[in-house]
């Protein structure tokens, strides 16, 4: 069978939009998950979302949440909200749950194109990637034609011909043979672009396209989660607002 991949970024905890894009995935003939990390942190549900994600079989890689989340070290780099939400976490997971995060690798390739969380080039770093010209470092390291990446939850195409780098606007595209996609899936459980709806993008291996999906999801309940847990209020407000 024709596989067709869902690729998940930035699932942060929040099992309501997670659940909405796995039923809508399915509903998209999807066969194949794939994750390029940061399963945890922020909102309220991480052991429920790692468990849907395990049970799916879904290849993933570390994210910086993931990696602090499930580690001891220390949080100096961290904004203070962000800490905050890393030691509540710790805090939730299971033994097993860690272990699990713990085990996730840097990069993965996978059916022919890769997965990393931030740049390919120091993935240990999380590098953030919002332009043109940060995305230029990455594509010197990266040996597929496709890569997909997350972490700053705002989706956008990188598209290498030559020496030319372009930033594209999501939209649906077919991968032409001698050009390198560095492709932001965005945030399925905190969108940071201005639009609150969860974001993944689907890959068609047969016949190479690549399509952007946005959705709507019960989004109140997820800022319930939030408040119930005595998370940050921001944490509750900013999944409304989408930034
Ligand atoms: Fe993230």
């Amino acid at each position: 069978m024709d596989k067709k991949f869902a690729i998940l970024g930035d699932i942060h905890a929040n099992l309501d939009a997670l659940k909405t894009v796995v039923e809508d995935a399915r509903k998209e003939g999807v066969t194949d998950f794939v994750s390029v990390g940061d399963i945890v942190g922020y909102n309220a549900c991480p052991s429920e979302c790692i468990k849907i994600v395990r049970d799916l079989d879904c290849v993933t890689v570390r994210g910086n949440h993931d990696h602090y989340c499930s580690s001891g070290e220390n949080l100096d780099d961290f904004q203070p909200l962000a800490a905050s939400v890393v030691e509540w976490t710790r805090r939730k997971l299971t033994e097993d749950d860690r272990a699990w995060l713990h085990g996730l690798p840097y990069k993965k390739m996978v059916n022919g194109f890769t997965l990393v969380h931030g740049t390919l080039d120091t993935p240990e770093a999380w590098g953030y990637v919002f332009d043109q010209f940060q995305a230029s470092g990455n594509f010197n390291y990266q040996i597929t034609s496709l890569c997909f990446h997350g972490h700053t939850h705002v989706p956008m195409i990188y598209q290498k011909q030559h020496d030319d780098v372009m930033r594209i606007d999501p939209c649906k595209i077919q991968v032409v043979f001698g050009k390198k996609y560095f492709i932001n899936v965005g945030s399925v459980g905190q969108p940071r672009d201005g639009d609150p709806r969860c974001a993944y993008v689907t890959y068609n291996v047969k016949t190479k396209e690549i399509e952007f999906h946005r959705l709507e999801y019960d989004v109140e309940t997820a800022m319930d989660r939030v408040r119930k847990a005595n998370l940050p209020e921001r944490l509750a407000t900013r999944l409304a607002q989408g930034r």
